[in-house]
């Protein structure tokens, strides 16, 4: 495999790839602005499928708290300065990336597209980025795997309340070389979704998603018949399992017995909890609001993540999601001290409009756009970002 750096710039040339291809008349497969796709997957995907993707908590307002979070900074570029050319990428948590940048782990891929995690394992494989892997994957992780051996893989965990079906499935993820773990903190139970509510709507009671713990021997002993024979008994032991239990700090022990990478920590948003899980050794936290799906009303993302990186003082590695949609996204959540960040719906929406290559293109054009405005605001490695390099938008008005 092509090394992290090599990988950077095959990303990062989609600009020019794109213009070429026009003189012989091609053009990108989607539209390169991003935040198109969410209307373009409304107007294709199968109705119910669109609304669980694009759809969060109650009325929306923690969605919307996300982007204004994002939207409150401004980018200063510094000139002149020497970027011609840029150092995207990073090494965090052990794991070599081209650009600090992961797929976020979204569950029930399938209800998008038939290859759904395959699909996005494949463009994962193609561009040599990392891959979180959700627990509610709609293919095993081994068959995920399979599709991506090469590429950086990481795991999901809702974390079940049976510490056997736990301990086989870590040992599960060991053997299938997914080398850290993500333990979600903040889905113990589902949010209240007004619009899939409305449409009766929960793929999980359907088996979709649930391709992870059907396939698991522990999980399985607890049924009397096998998932395939009976589906509605298999959903109802995953159903009891998977929810209703909320993280607690003293069952962090377990898992590291039973897990030799890093483990990091997602759905953090008050510095309190950072440093919590900075005192209990946690190597790394994921600030995030679930891209807003589980709590109405709640603070963006964004907005929390200053004071969290602050409270963490560089003690464990601090990744970022909820509401990023650009490169430019990607620029502001790095220069207020993400270390890395977690892109989500918008590879989702491009996995739905055009399989594998729709995750590929919204990825080229994420880190294309990445690396474009780190180097037309002055800065030659993604290392030399600091909170300097933004203003909030407020402190701008007369
Ligand atoms: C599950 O994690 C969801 O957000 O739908």
């Amino acid at each position: 495999m092509s090394s992290p750096a090599q990988n950077a710039s095959a990303l990062t040339n989609y600009q020019v790839e794109i213009y070429l291809g026009g003189l012989s008349g091609k053009r990108p497969p989607l539209p390169t602005d991003l935040t198109r796709l969410r209307e373009l997957a409304r107007e294709s995907l199968d109705p119910e499928a669109y609304v669980y993707v694009a759809g969060g908590a109650g009325t929306g307002a923690t969605m919307r708290a996300n982007r204004e979070a994002l939207d409150s900074w401004r980018i200063v570029p510094r000139m002149p300065r020497e970027a011609s050319t840029r150092q995207l990428a990073r090494t965090v948590l052990d794991t070599d990336m081209p650009a600090p940048v992961l797929l976020a782990p979204v569950g029930v891929l399938s209800i998008v597209h038939p290859e759904g995690e395959l699909a996005v394992a494949g463009a994962a494989a193609e561009l040599g980025v990392p891959m979180v892997l959700s627990i509610a994957s709609s293919y095993t992780m081994e068959e995920v795997a399979a599709v991506a051996p090469e590429v950086p893989r990481w795991f999901q965990l809702y974390w079940p309340n049976e510490d056997a079906v736990t301990i086989s499935l870590l040992d599960r993820a060991k053997r299938a070389g997914y080398s850290t773990l993500v333990v979600a903190q903040d889905t113990w139970t589902h949010g209240y979704r007004p619009l899939d509510l409305d449409s009766a709507y929960l793929p999980f009671l359907r088996g979709v998603g649930t391709a992870i713990p059907f396939s698991d021997p522990e999980f399985r002993a607890g049924l009397a018949a096998a998932p395939e024979e009976d589906l509605l008994a298999a959903v109802g032991l995953w159903a009891g399992m998977f929810s209703g239990v909320a993280p607690r700090w003293d069952r962090l022990p377990l898992l590291r017995e039973h897990w030799d990478g890093p483990i990091v920590l997602k759905g953090i948003q008050h510095p309190a909890d950072a440093l919590r899980a900075v005192e209990t050794g946690i190597d790394g936290i994921v600030v995030s609001n679930h891209g807003g799906r589980q709590i109405d009303g709640a603070v963006g993302a964004l907005d929390t993540l200053p004071g969290i990186v602050a409270a963490v003082d560089g003690r464990a590695a601090v990744l970022f999601d909820s509401g990023l949609r650009t490169g430019a996204d990607v620029f502001k959540a790095l220069a207020l001290g993400a270390d890395a960040v977690l892109l989500a719906r918008p590879y989702v929406y491009g996995l739905g409009l055009a399989g594998q290559a729709g995750v590929r293109h919204v990825l080229r054009c994420v880190l294309t756009e990445l690396d474009i405005t780190l180097g037309l605001a002055g800065y030659a490695d993604v290392a030399e970002l600091t909170p300097d390099a933004l203003v909030r938008a407020s402190s701008m008005m007369p």
